[in-house]
């Protein structure tokens, strides 16, 4: 698949955007990546990914998505108009670690009002789409979508469903199934690191890094998710995955939670809601005064940090407490002894407690980064890649260098867009992802004859006049097992058990035990169905498919042949959606 154009999309739980190179640029620098500039209006925001909020009118059409969404919410709001509305805003996260995730399930929005999350995640990526190539056709006409390949980037710690989710909300909008691409997030900021010249906080060169053999640790701090990849470099200058993909949700939006925690602490959280309520316009400015704030804190700051806290906080504050004053408040709190004081629409904070906003998200990073280094096959890993957004943040690099004095440690140039053109290049050159270790143990729920000597009581079934067991986890592919990127992990032939069946149908399981024995043990869970059609019954019982499954790409992947006759594809599903 060569396409004139990989068109990619970094859907992020903070921000988004979209990136693009031609084939020709490609070739030439692969780093010629185009990006589109945003600019947010209130705050004098200007980067190249925009917010990630999406707003519908009061009839559920789409409205607006980003910074533009943002203001218009928030102007709506100051003329009272904005109930009816729909606003999203931040709702990735809704599909991390989802239970039961489906394509009905509902998101709230910031009224509490339901919408199909798929509508909106569906939005979302259509806008940025349409946007991509209203920009693409402006440096090359006569582009149509056959020319493109779409890469759409979701964290590495996500499991199946969600990947699917955010697939078939792709596919919604036209882009093309076949030609849609889902890329991890770190790595593709592997890939982006890898054709990075020079460091911007040394003079060694990322050479050393990337030589063959070399193994390394990338971390992408984003807003919601830290995910975590590790890559040894081939001899052939692919990369091959040495430990499955790990990470949590303690991204640079837990430091903005810090924040509304300590403003909590003051007013209360009743007053925060009631002034959310009824100050849209005051609260988005109040977020983005502090997300431009945020971005200059450093460990070794010492002067006192001005925020601007719109005065109607203050008048929400007093309506909710009359005859009680800010400044008492603040005194009587022993927190904020001399470390905060707050005059009319300024609060201002010694630069020691600013800091400790940070202290909650870099712990849980560096804490985890500590255990991963314990692990055999990843002791001896000596760089660590931070990118991502958090990653410019200096309190997490600090935090990061402090605790790994023995490592080293490199945050790229433009560390907030490697996942971003990362992802285009992977739209590229797909193969440089050789190998990956296997995040889950897979496999498919059957029965099995049943042994007195093996099997438990309990799970004794009769099917025909047969005792057998059901339950069985029968094992695709284990955890942390590492696999072949493009070779089916797993090839079995599966028969019709009636003359006039016309699909076999089997549900996928996955734990986190190497070896589970059922399929109702702790840690396993049901991910969804494979159907296999088998619509020609002709044969009668004689039929069946030899079925791969491939576990080691991005997604898993099935297909199946007639088992009489290889060139014979037999037609397969797998909904982790149903
Ligand atoms: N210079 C900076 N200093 C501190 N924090 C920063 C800086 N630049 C960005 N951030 C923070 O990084 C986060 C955004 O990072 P990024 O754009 O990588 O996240 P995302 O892609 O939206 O999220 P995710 O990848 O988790 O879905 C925000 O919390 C933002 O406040
Ligand atoms: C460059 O790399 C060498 C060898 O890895 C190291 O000794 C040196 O300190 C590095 N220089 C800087 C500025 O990081
Ligand atoms: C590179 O080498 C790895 C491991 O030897 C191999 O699996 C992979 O197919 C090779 N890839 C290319 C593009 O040559
Ligand atoms: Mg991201």
């Amino acid at each position: 698949m060569s396409s004139l154009l990989v068109a990619a999309i970094d859907f992020g739980t903070t921000f988004s955007g979209y990136a693009f190179s031609f084939l020709h640029d490609y070739k030439r620098d692969p780093l010629k990546i185009s990006a589109n500039t945003w600019n947010a209006g209130i705050g004098q925001l200007v980067t190249q990914k925009t917010s990630t909020c999406v707003l519908f009118d009061a009839a559920g059409k789409f409205h607006s998505f980003g910074f533009e969404a943002e203001e218009k919410y928030s102007n709506l709001a100051l003329d009272a108009q904005h109930n009816d509305w729909y606003y999203f805003r931040r709702f990735k996260m809704m599909l991390y670690d989802k239970k039961g995730l489906s394509r009905e399930s509902l998101i709230v929005d910031d009224k509490g009002k339901r919408m199909e999350a798929m509508k909106v995640f569906s939005a979302a990526i259509g806008y940025l789409r349409n946007h991509l190539l209203s920009t693409c056709a402006k440096q090359l006409t006569g582009i149509d979508d056959s020319n493109i390949t779409w890469v759409l980037t979701v964290p590495a710690i996500w499991n199946d469903p969600s990947k699917q989710f955010m697939r078939e909300a792709a596919e919604k909008v036209g882009i093309c199934g076949e030609r849609l691409v889902i890329a991890l997030e770190p790595e593709a900021a592997s890939l982006y690191c890898m054709y990075l010249p020079v460091q911007k906080d040394s003079e060694n060169s990322t050479f050393g890094v990337f030589k063959s053999g070399s193994k390394y640790m990338v971390v992408d701090a984003g807003g919601g998710t830290i995910d975590i990849t590790v890559h040894e470099v081939q001899d052939n200058g692919t990369l091959k995955e040495l430990h499955k993909a790990n990470g949590g949700n303690w991204g640079g939006t837990k430091v903005d939670s810090s924040f509304k925690s300590l403003l909590a602490s003051i007013v209360g959280n009743d007053v925060i809601e009631a002034f959310n309520t009824d100050h849209k316009y005051d609260y988005l400015e109040l977020l983005r005064d502090f997300e431009i704030k945020k971005r200059t804190i450093h460990p070794k700051l010492s002067e006192k940090v001005t925020f601007k806290v719109p005065i109607n906080l203050l008048e929400t504050f007093r309506k909710a407490n009359p005859g009680s004053s800010i400044e008492t408040v603040v005194t009587s709190n022993a927190r904020f002894k001399n470390q905060l004081t707050w005059t009319g629409d300024k609060i201002r904070m010694e630069a020691k407690l600013t800091i400790t906003l940070f202290d909650e998200s870099c712990k849980k990073i560096v804490d985890h980064l500590e255990q991963l280094f314990k692990l055999p096959n990843v002791k001896d890993v000596s760089s660590i890649l931070l990118v991502g957004g958090f990653a410019e943040s200096s309190m997490l690099q600090e935090a990061v260098r402090e605790a790994f004095r023995n490592k080293k440690v490199i945050v790229p140039q433009d560390a907030g867009l490697a996942v971003l053109k990362g992802a285009v290049l992977y739209g590229h050159q797909p193969k440089t992802i050789s190998a990956r270790v296997c995040k889950y143990t897979y496999g498919v729920r059957i029965t099995r004859k049943f042994d007195e000597n093996i099997h438990l009581q309990s799970k004794k079934v009769l099917r025909d006049g047969v005792e057998r067991c059901k339950d069985i986890f029968s094992v695709h592919v284990s955890v942390g097992k590492l696999i072949k990127v493009g070779e089916p992990q797993f090839k079995k032939c599966y028969s019709v058990i009636d003359h006039d069946q016309k699909r076999l149908s089997f549900d996928i399981y996955t734990s986190n035990e190497r070896t589970p024995t059922y399929t109702t043990d702790v840690g396993c869970t049901c991910l969804g169905k494979l159907t296999i059609d088998m619509p020609d019954t002709t044969k009668g019982k004689d039929r069946g498919a030899f079925v791969h499954m491939t576990f080691s790409g991005t997604e898993i992947t099935v297909t199946a042949v007639d088992k009489d006759d290889p060139t014979k594809t037999v037609s397969t599903n797998v909904d982790f959606l149903g």
